[in-house]
């Protein structure tokens, strides 16, 4: 009988590779990432399952091209590249990588925030400039202590639970937003509190971002958000790019409208050199780098793999989106 068909739009783990071998006939694209949309287009029609990354739009046209598609595999916990509905209609299944991925992305954000607010990768920019004159100064270098500070996080999931949890060992006061607020129980033991959104945002000393990319949250802190902020405030993000406005935000850290910001994702990546974030010294810039430890992308690497081979027999993924 023949090997059912996997297409990889950028390669794998090598272990991931050797175990989808064992099944499949396996095809990696291996030239510019992310793959060109016509590369894509060509792939899909001949395929069983595809494994995506974030980079790779899977909307509903590439889709009706794959007639013999079963299964979408994301190596990623956001799915806002894929078109789930559209999926669920054609009864493809789509998996992805939640849990695996949450101390990384949590401890991710942490470290932006203690980066920024104690101005690390500032620092290390003036000294590798030359660019290093004062010395422990009463005015030199002055971050914000996070101890007693509020931190509010925006979306109340895994990962922003987990964030809290960081965040309470540094004595910071927590406040957090939510669509649906967790039990009074798990308030008590994380040493959260709720409030409305308006309040997270006027009443944080850092606000975290830990909602998915939707048209509700699309573009959701732009000028009107930051002006409400405090002016000595910090804003996180390792969600999505799409939902800050970063011409909004360039202009808030220039005009000191906030204070600063540390943010793992962007609108559109890799930003440009000439991205107005460049000159902005009050920011710190990662790219992209959430899940990046080594046991973390292990993890997700597998449960790519795992998947896969359930949606490819039509059977449901252990992290399944749609049905
Ligand atoms: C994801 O998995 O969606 C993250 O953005 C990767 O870091």
């Amino acid at each position: 009988m023949q090997k059912k068909r996997v297409f990889l739009t950028r390669t794998l783990h090598e272990f991931a590779l050797k175990e989808l071998k064992k099944k499949y006939q396996i095809e990696i694209h291996t030239g510019k990432i992310p793959i060109p949309r016509n590369v894509l287009e060509r792939k899909i029609k001949n395929i069983d399952g595809l494994i995506c990354f974030p980079y790779d739009k899977i909307d509903s046209e590439l889709m009706d091209l794959g007639s013999n598609l079963k299964v979408i595999s994301t190596y990623s916990v956001g799915f806002d590249h894929i078109d789930i509905n559209h999926a669920k209609k054609k009864k493809i299944r789509v998996g992805f990588t939640p849990k695996v991925l949450t101390d990384a992305t949590a401890d991710l954000a942490f470290a932006l925030m203690i980066d920024v607010v104690r101005r690390v990768s500032e620092g290390d920019r003036i000294i590798r400039s030359g660019k290093w004159r004062q010395i422990y100064g009463a005015y030199d270098y002055i971050g914000m202590d996070l101890q007693g500070k509020t931190l509010g996080i925006l979306g109340f999931g895994r990962i922003g639970s987990t964030l809290a949890r960081r965040a309470k060992a540094f004595d910071m006061k927590i406040i957090y937003h939510n669509r649906n607020r967790i039990s009074k129980n798990k308030e008590k033991t994380l040493g959260v509190k709720y409030v409305s959104q308006n309040k997270l945002i006027t009443q944080s000393d850092i606000i975290s971002i830990h909602v998915p990319h939707t048209s509700e949250t699309d573009q959701m802190f732009n000028k009107e958000i930051f002006k409400k902020m405090k002016d000595s405030a910090f804003l996180i993000n390792t969600a999505r790019g799409k939902i800050v406005n970063e011409k909004d935000l360039s202009l808030a850290l220039e005009k000191k409208i906030i204070s600063g910001a540390g943010l793992d994702v962007f609108e559109f990546e890799p930003i440009s050199k000439n991205h107005p974030f460049m000159k902005i010294p009050n920011i710190v810039l990662a790219p992209h780098i959430g899940s990046s430890s080594k046991e973390t992308r292990e993890e997700m690497a597998k449960i790519t793999v795992k998947n896969l081979n359930l949606g490819i027999n039509r059977k449901k993924p252990i992290y399944s989106v749609g049905f």
